[in-house]
């Protein structure tokens, strides 16, 4: 029987209008442009403004505009896989919040918890879907609503992140097209470094927390950064290795969006030139789950049939991994 691979036959992003510049940065922190760009490589970042909307709210113009793209309707899709660190709530699922607001009534869906690794997770997870045959169309949906628990007093965090979504559709594919192959690995002892210390069934929400500021993303950004540089170059160099690729197979390398040295590095680790190199951050900042679904959506125009992709992202965790993906249109 013929191999099915699992296909991303549509992709569309969605980011809020509201652009958060360094230069207004500089009037809520002490912090400076310069510093900023020269240290992250991130010049501004989109912000979901606006009483009573969520992670959600950025799906469903991403998943709207994809349903259109592919001509099909949303109670095709088979399941929803939401990549995601900051839910709409802690449950239900947003997957299943999303399903109900864009109109997938045959879909079932859960939430995928992997800080910024989210989506390179999901894609691998919702493919064994596809590869098994159980399912024909699988959206894996990756974003936050970064500024919810952002703390804008602090200048360390609240210059790296930002809001924005976008989703992917897979579907069977018999001719080779698709994911070809994923490495994938966690370290939980990276916890201390970058973690969201309140809300759930450790430190339940109290007066405590609020007052410490625990509902707010914190991290030791230098170590954070010395573990990702080296890991998800590594990881990226792993998946080319095993699947004996060199920089001149590779159309695109997709890195997760955390830092632009970060990419600089994972880039020079794949000996990948950096014009083939996606790269968006110095406009959204670290969407967190939705950097690597964002590239794919805005550079779709350039992809051709039979590209090589390599993916490659780090997160919170820690959480680590690459993916090899021939591009299928
Ligand atoms: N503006 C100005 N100065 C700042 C600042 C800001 N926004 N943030 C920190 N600083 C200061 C620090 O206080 C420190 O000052 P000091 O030397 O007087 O103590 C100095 O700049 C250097 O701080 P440091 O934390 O060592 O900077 P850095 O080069 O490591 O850059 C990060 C900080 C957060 C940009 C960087 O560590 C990073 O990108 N880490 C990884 C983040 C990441 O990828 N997170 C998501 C994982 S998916």
């Amino acid at each position: 029987m013929q191999k099915i691979y699992a296909a991303i036959t549509a992709v569309h992003g969605y980011v809020p209008d509201y652009v958060l510049t360094n230069h207004e940065l500089e009037t809520m922190v002490d912090t400076n442009d310069e510093w900023i760009t020269s240290r992250t490589g991130i010049k501004e970042r989109r912000i979901l403004k606006g009483e009573g909307l969520a992670t959600s709210d950025m799906a469903v113009p991403a998943v709207k505009g994809l349903l259109e793209k592919r001509g099909i309707g949303a109670e095709e899709i088979d399941l929803i896989i939401f990549c995601t660190s900051t839910p709409d709530m802690v449950f239900p699922a947003t997957a299943n919040i999303l399903a109900d607001k864009v109109g997938a009534k045959n879909a079932w869906g859960y939430d995928l918890q992997a800080a910024c690794s989210g989506f390179v997770f999901g894609l691998t997870t919702g493919a064994q879907f596809i590869e098994s045959g159980k399912h024909k169309k699988v959206l894996v949906v990756g974003g936050d609503k970064m500024s919810s628990i952002v703390n804008y007093e602090d200048r360390t965090t609240c210059i790296i992140f930002g809001d924005g979504c976008a989703a992917v559709l897979l579907e069977p594919n018999e001719e080779g097209f698709g994911l070809v192959d994923s490495v994938l690995k966690s370290d939980g002892s990276g916890r201390p470094f970058l973690n969201l210390k309140a809300g759930g069934s450790l430190r339940p929400a109290s007066y405590e927390t609020i007052d410490n500021k625990e509902h707010f993303a914190y991290q030791e950004g230098q170590a954070v950064f010395k573990f990702a540089v080296t890991n998800m170059a590594d990881v990226a160099a792993e998946v080319m290795e095993r699947n004996n690729l060199t920089a001149e197979d590779i159309a695109w390398l997709v890195p997760h969006q955390a830092n632009k040295r970060i990419i600089d590095a994972t880039a020079n680790r794949c000996g990948v030139s950096s014009d083939k190199v996606m790269i968006n951050i110095h406009r959204y900042g670290n969407t967190t789950n939705g950097t690597i679904p964002l590239c794919l959506w805005e550079w779709e125009s350039k992809l051709k049939k039979g590209d090589n992709l390599i993916l490659a992202a780090f997160g919170g965790g820690f959480t680590w991994g690459a993916a090899y993906l021939k591009w299928a249109y």
